[in-house]
């Protein structure tokens, strides 16, 4: 995550409310300019909360005569975002590398992590601003996730039970399902579910079905087969189209599942 996208709840909550009518980041308006208030607020421990309070209560007197107006709608963890965001300003923050507007771009894992994190891409534009009025800035966040993910991140589980940790889900009945929001299946060539393997014995065979866009979607994949011993079972990819909603439908004998991997190869 980078500096920018770690303060953008701060910033949008900013955006939102109507501070900018007396703040500025670098300039004093009529309030402290966001830089002014980390500089005072270097070293002091309480600064979150001090500050918080004084932005939700309102008030003057530390920066001069001029009142600030209370925001008694702001929760108090609303409050810290915007509160960390100020204080952030004070210290210069690695600037990120621009990117051009459009092309295409290959992410790599930093060094010291694992794949299994998520990418966060976030795209701003700051105008120059007018004499009169402070510079804009526009943003959208696009998440995405690791090619691994587990049961708890599924978007809906019908008929399934999680265990106390949501680390395991079990289908309940035949037609239970997970689904994940806008997966995007473009060169995935199988979906591999992790399974905590079934004991053994004589076990008639599960059917997984992998749809897209709704439960009764188009099947871009299925299992049938056996789940007894096993740890992984791999649904072959064929016919995906894009970026959709993806259904994992489970019918017969019921499986344990503890993941969701996606391969490319
Ligand atoms: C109507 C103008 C106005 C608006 C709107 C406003 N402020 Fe202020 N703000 C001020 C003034 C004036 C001060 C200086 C108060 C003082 O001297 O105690 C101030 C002070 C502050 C301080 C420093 C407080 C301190 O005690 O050192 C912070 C932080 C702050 N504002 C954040 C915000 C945030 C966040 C918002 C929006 C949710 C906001 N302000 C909206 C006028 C405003």
């Amino acid at each position: 995550v980078d500096a920018t996208a770690r303060f953008a709840a701060g910033m949008a909550l900013i955006a939102k409310s109507d501070c900018r009518a007396c703040h500025s980041v670098k300039d004093k308006v009529l309030g402290p300019s966001f830089i002014a208030v980390a500089k005072k607020y270097k070293n002091n421990p309480s600064a979150v909360a001090t500050l918080s309070n004084k932005i939700k209560n309102g008030g003057s007197g530390t920066w001069g005569h001029a009142e600030m107006p209370a925001h008694p709608a702001l929760s108090n963890n609303e409050l810290g975002s915007i509160v960390r965001y100020i204080l952030s300003t004070g210290t210069p923050q690695k600037t990120q590398k621009s990117m051009p507007v459009t092309g295409s771009y290959t992410t790599s894992v930093p060094k010291g992590e694992n794949d299994n994190g998520s990418y966060i891409f976030r795209a701003a534009y700051t105008d120059k601003g007018t004499a009169s009025a402070a510079a804009l800035t526009t943003e959208n966040l696009l998440v995405l996730r690791g090619s691994l993910l587990t049961p708890s991140q599924a978007n809906e589980a019908k008929e399934m039970a999680y265990n106390r940790d949501s680390t395991i889900v079990v289908v309940k009945t035949s037609g239970a399902y997970l689904k994940f929001n806008k997966v995007d299946l473009t060169d995935i060539k199988n979906v591999e579910l992790k399974l905590l393997p079934r004991g053994r014995g004589t076990d008639p065979p599960s059917t997984i079905e992998l749809r897209q866009g709704s439960v009764d979607g188009k099947v871009v994949g299925t299992f049938t087969g056996s789940l007894v011993g096993k740890n992984t079972v791999q649904v072959p990819v064929e016919g995906a189209e894009g970026k959709q909603d993806l259904y994992i439908i489970f019918s017969g004998n019921p499986a344990r599942l503890n993941g969701v991997k996606f391969n490319n190869e």
